[in-house]
């Protein structure tokens, strides 16, 4: 075995370190994980419910098949074995929609003037940007195997919005015909922006709004978990071992009998979708500040004053004061070469 170098024993002694660490500090957080995860919806499941699986005949049937035939009284959560319970459970932390109806989108367009602030030159704008989604669901089928429970849940709406919108949200849902949640997501925020008033230029800014309009539908699994009790009349053997212990009362594991098909029943949701995306763009007009102090101009600083559109943030960040608004020249970074691509060049509000 060849030895080994001082640089490789290092290397080899950080990498041991590292997966020290990682064995104990990191776990601890992934256990918080699960345990967020595992904050699963869990209602008692009564025999009534049991029955409304579409895998109950099945279940029977294994019954039937493993113990006999015979009078019995079938049960979920006995008092007497209360480590062998029943349950509904919801465990999904998020449920993708789809769309029913595909989104339809229409583009509007407004062009603002500036206010003149004081009696300064400066010229400034109050302007909306952003996104918002707004779902309203419905529930159009309710779970057979739980009660009127309401819970938590995420849902991600599809593509094909006319936007980048934050396409994810939660809400409380409850198991009922009819009923009705609402959320929104994303958000359309006022942005204040100033600028210079130059001679001969008249600074505006653009805002383009683009409304689009779905209808989103989604399912939501509610799992049964557990046992059903098969009590019977007569005490008995399992068929599969005549000679063995006799008994009154057996348990069937619910998921080790149904597949998950045959053990779920779905709250199924339908409903419309809204979005409104606002971005602006600016032109003519001069950073507030840039002018008067006589700031070294650079040379692709100077294709923002040929009138050309000029994006501002669609959604993104305010201008940092003392900042210009448009991308800051690349070729300014010290570090790097100075690139032959012209510096603030226009890129679309919006992609
Ligand atoms: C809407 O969804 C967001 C993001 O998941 C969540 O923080 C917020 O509480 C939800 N609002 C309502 C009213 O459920």
């Amino acid at each position: 075995m060849p030895s080994l170098t001082a640089t490789q024993l290092l290397s080899l002694s950080v990498l041991l370190m590292s997966t020290t660490m990682s064995n104990s500090m990191p776990i601890h957080i992934q256990w918080e994980e699960l345990f967020e995860r595992q904050a699963s919806n869990c209602y008692p499941l009564s025999l009534d419910q049991a029955k409304q699986l579409p895998g109950w005949g099945k279940l029977e049937q294994y019954a039937k098949d493993t113990w006999g035939e015979g009078g019995w009284n079938i049960v979920t959560n006995p008092e007497d074995f209360r480590d062998r319970p029943a349950n509904a459970c919801i465990e999904v932390a998020r449920v993708p929609l789809q769309w029913s109806q595909q989104p339809q989108c229409s583009k509007s367009t407004a062009e603002i003037q500036g206010k003149s602030v004081g009696t300064t030159t400066k010229v400034a704008f109050d302007i909306e940007q952003g996104t918002e989604a707004k779902t309203s669901l419905s529930v159009t089928r309710s779970s057979s195997i739980t009660n009127t429970v309401s819970f938590n849940i995420g849902f991600s709406l599809p593509g094909g919005l006319d936007a980048g919108v934050d396409t994810s949200f939660s809400t409380t849902l409850t198991n009922e015909q009819s009923k009705t949640t609402e959320n929104t997501s994303g958000k359309i925020n006022k942005q204040h922006y100033e600028f210079d008033n130059e001679d001969g230029k008249q600074c505006k800014m653009t805002v383009e709004t683009s409304d689009c309009a779905a209808t989103a539908v989604g399912r939501v699994p509610v799992v049964a978990k557990g046992f059903v009790w098969f009590n019977y009349e007569d005490r008995r053997a399992p068929k599969a071992d005549p000679n063995g212990g006799e008994h009154y009362k057996y348990s069937a594991s619910i998921e080790e009998v149904l597949n998950e098909a045959e053990r779920t029943s779905w709250i199924d949701v339908q409903g419309p979708v809204n979005t409104v995306t606002k971005a602006n763009y600016e032109t003519n007009c001069v950073k507030a500040g840039a002018g008067k102090k006589a700031a070294p101009k650079k040379k692709g600083g100077e294709k923002e004053k040929e009138g050309g559109k000029k994006p501002s943030s669609g959604a993104s960040a305010p201008p940092k004061k003392g900042e210009p608004n448009a991308p800051e020249p690349k070729g300014k970074d010290p570090k790097k070469p100075g690139p032959k691509a012209p510096a603030a060049k226009p890129k679309p509000a919006r992609k």
